[in-house]
């Protein structure tokens, strides 16, 4: 394909435009350590220019469409296996109207059942934790951790109860890397299936030697995709995140779609954003500017870059070090775009894993409850140090109304930064409500991703 170079007002045909042209290659072939191929597979193709119309995100009755056709038949990211180690633990997921006990079987499997009392229907558990049997708080009907019958106090008066009729409903299962998925209706695609390219891309970063360091969750009131989608693309940055453009590659992102269910934009990092090209800025300016837009004291812990050197190379060789110590792991021969790069992927319908050697983000977006809410949920997933075991999980912090991001402090600047996003998100909600043209307008490269979510949207709304 011919990629026009797009960076300035230049207009290219439909379809062919690039931010700052193939710049993404260009940067990874800077790497002095062998490039992995698929980080520099085009995945991008021209899916239309129409608008969107603005009830998708305001509509009590979209919103139920996608309560009845789209979230029983889709895959949801429900947990991480760190939360529930031990046989007997389990996690409620909750979501859209379904509540689920997800539970650790004897045999290490992770069964999932409808947290439903099948008597009077009073919810079986309230909240996450640890039983080898699920008793319910009102009457005492009593079921086993692998969902059957287990007791019925006064059996006596259910003799039209059989221990099969009483059988919890289940929902099925799926495993990848740590995080355990569940999908209400049995019919669809495998889990493998659903998430493919990620497997294949993310073999080596393998997330199952992570954990969940730092868990962050706050109700935003924003609809779930107004949120979820202000993740979909880099180029807000130049004013939402100005801070970025010393050190991030902002419109060099490198957009892709992989079929229905998978997409991600990747952005190089310890680059100067285009924006601010022909300002005369050092290869030194640009570490310190990476160094102390990642929370580092540039005075005393500062990377002197070497002669010949560039930023990115020389903050690449300090991380792969770095994260070889911290995770007991030889990491040496890791190109710099997996210990430095944002890589961040997407799986309809909203969770979103970062990949690479660092600490990695995990994203998810649950409607909470209504289509004005969202719970936004931000994981850091570190790498547990080889030989070492799994630490206990830490519960989700959940901030309250009132509280910013930043008011959480374990993880330095990057809760300004999610301040920074969520300015915008009440906001993009009111203004979708009194849109004149009832419409928004999408990039067609930047925004591919949203276009792809929509149009998979469309698709699950139309077969069920
Ligand atoms: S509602 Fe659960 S035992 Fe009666
Ligand atoms: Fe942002």
């Amino acid at each position: 394909m011919d990629i026009r170079r797009a960076s300035g007002d230049e207009a290219v045909p439909l379809g062919q435009g690039r931010s700052e042209g193939d710049s993404w290659n260009d940067i990874l072939n800077t790497s002095l350590k062998p490039v992995p191929a698929f980080l520099r597979e085009d995945s991008y193709e021209y899916r239309g220019s129409e608008p969107l119309s603005t009830e998708r995100y305001t509509s009590p009755d979209f919103f139920q469409q996608e309560c009845a056709k789209m979230w029983p038949n889709v895959w949801q990211f429900a947990a991480r296996e760190e939360e529930m180690p031990h046989p007997g633990d389990y996690v409620l997921y909750e979501n859209v109207g379904r509540s689920y006990i997800v539970v650790r079987q004897d045999d290490g499997s992770i069964r999932a059942f409808h947290n439903v009392c099948l008597h009077r229907g009073r919810k079986l558990r309230d909240e996450s934790g640890s039983a080898d049997k699920f008793q319910c708080a009102f009457h005492g009907f009593t079921w086993n951790k692998d969902g059957s019958l287990a007791h019925i106090p006064c059996r006596w008066d259910f003799g039209h109860l059989t221990d099969e009729k009483m059988q919890l409903p289940e929902a099925k299962v799926a495993v990848w890397q740590g995080f355990i998925f569940v999908r209400e209706n049995d019919e669809g695609p495998s889990i493998e299936e659903y998430l493919a390219p990620l497997p294949e891309h993310f073999q080596e970063w393998r997330n199952e030697e992570c954990t969940t360091a730092i868990w962050v969750g706050k109700v935003v009131k924003a609809n779930w995709k107004v949120t979820m989608e202000a993740f979909l693309e880099a180029w807000h940055s130049i004013v939402t995140h100005p801070q970025f453009l010393g050190f991030l590659g902002d419109a060099n992102t490198h957009y892709g779609v992989y079929g229905d269910h998978v997409n991600r934009a990747l952005t190089p990092s310890g680059v100067l954003s285009p924006h601010l090209m022909g300002t005369g800025k050092t290869e030194q300016w640009i570490a310190d500017e990476f160094l102390r837009g990642n929370g580092r004291s540039v005075s005393e812990n500062s990377l002197v870059v070497p002669e010949g050197m560039t930023a990115r190379q020389a903050l690449a060789d300090m991380f792969r070090q770095e994260y070889s110590e911290a995770s007991n792991r030889d990491l040496s021969h890791v190109s710099d775009g997996e210990v430095i790069d944002s890589l961040v992927y997407n799986v309809f319908p909203n969770f979103s894993p970062w990949g690479g050697f660092m600490p990695t983000i995990c994203y998810r977006w649950r409607p909470w409850p209504d289509q004005d809410h969202t719970l936004m949920e931000v994981r850091i997933l570190t790498r547990v140090p080889k030989g070492e075991p799994h630490p206990p999980c830490p519960p989700m912090h959940l901030l309250g109304e009132d509280e910013t991001w930043s008011s959480y402090t374990d993880w330095g600047i990057l809760g300004a930064v999610f301040d920074q996003d969520m300015e915008n998100m009440p906001v993009v909600q009111q203004g979708l409500k009194c849109s004149k043209n009832k419409q928004i307008e999408l990039g067609n490269y930047q925004e591919i991703r949203i276009r792809q979510f929509h149009q998979t949207l469309d698709k699950y709304l139309a077969r069920f």
